[in-house]
């Protein structure tokens, strides 16, 4: 097991190896005062792994209650959030109690903002299953629900009390969402880490999956600490995401969000080559490492369609968008880019 402390406007450890979920409750025991742990998870996650978190809570001495809805983005909503609260509220759900978010992404978004709204705040875990969240969405205390406009544009910064990766939970992937996750480590190695990419590079789908969560942990613990509330150098972790959301946007989502970042990232990096930012080569390496993972490097929708959905980007500031741009293989910059060049530079990349 490695664990790596992260120490944001409060610290807390996070865990990851093989085996961790019988060791649940004994952990939580560790960061928890409170008589209750809320399991919320989501119908696919919680018939795998509901039973052996339930059973290690219980062994530790919660009173165990679980809140499960179904998979998926379209449950992101306030609907479910309130429902959320709700359950909480009628089971007497106390300050000192805590949510344990067992599952990916979207539980751990939404666990993370009813935590931290609930009472006005009540302690989380974040138990990833997914790659995407073991190394990215359940570090950092990034909590959200979607509104019909947009994912995420209801949240707040809510750090947990705990990480707790399991890896043999990744095992019950679907390789297709596992491959998802890998466009977010390939991410980290892009913007911080040449040994990684190089590792990924060589290795693709088959790497070292304790070693590379983690240093991915690590990455993002560097980021976090140095900008909780990304004002500056944590807008980078949106490398790709800015024309990979306009590529999830214009396919109503029917391309998932790990292929939308990895063709996001490709085109980025066409662009920043085509405009001098970088060479050929690093443009080059990063399509080629995509494509490795059976990623796709390029999109079907044009320079006006991913355009459009760069206005409503969050990182947008006024007139300009905060682009994420490599100048090399694990170091990239930010660029703010006035909104009429903005169309020119993705057709550059496409
Ligand atoms: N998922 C990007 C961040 O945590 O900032």
């Amino acid at each position: 097991m490695i664990s790596i402390e992260v120490k944001a406007s409060k610290a807390y450890q996070v865990h990851i190896g093989s085996g961790l979920l019988p060791q649940l409750g004994e952990r939580l025991r560790g960061v928890c005062q409170g008589s209750t742990a809320a399991i919320v998870s989501d119908s696919h996650v919680y018939p795998l792994y509901g039973e052996a978190a339930e059973k290690s809570l219980k062994d530790a001495g919660f009173r165990v209650l679980n809140f499960v809805f179904p998979a998926g983005e379209e449950s992101k909503n306030a609907e479910t959030y309130l429902n959320l609260l709700n359950f909480l509220a009628e089971k007497e759900v106390t300050r000192t109690d805590c949510l344990v978010a067992l599952g990916g992404g979207v539980v751990g978004d939404l666990t993370g903002f009813a935590a931290a709204t609930y009472l006005r705040g009540i302690p989380y875990i974040q138990v990833p299953t997914t790659l995407l969240a073991a190394v990215d969405s359940s570090v950092g205390g990034k909590t959200a629900i979607d509104l019909p406009t947009g994912k995420n544009l209801v949240g707040a910064f809510c750090q947990p009390k705990m990480v707790l990766c399991d890896i043999e939970t990744l095992n019950s992937l679907p390789e297709d969402i596992f491959r998802d996750g890998c466009a977010e480590v390939i991410k980290y190695g892009v913007l911080y880490d040449r040994k990684l990419f190089d590792h990924l590079s060589q290795e693709g789908i088959g790497f070292h999956r304790e070693a590379v969560i983690a240093r991915c942990v690590e990455l993002k613990r560097d980021v976090v600490m140095a900008d909780e509330f990304d004002t500056g150098e944590r807008m980078k972790l949106n490398l790709g995401h800015t024309f990979g959301h306009g590529i999830e946007a214009r396919s109503h989502f029917t391309v998932s969000h790990g292929k939308a970042v990895a063709a996001g990232m490709c085109i980025v990096a066409r662009s920043a080559a085509a405009c001098g930012y970088c060479s050929k080569e690093v443009s080059d390496a990063v399509t080629s490492v995509v494509r490795r993972f059976g990623l796709p490097a390029s999109t079907g929708y044009d320079a006006s369609d991913l355009f459009t959905c760069a206005l409503s980007d969050k990182k947008r500031s006024g007139s300009r968008v905060n682009l994420i741009i490599p100048h090399d293989i694990g170091d990239c910059r930010i660029l703010p880019m006035e909104l009429p060049h903005i169309q020119s530079f993705i057709q550059a990349g496409l």
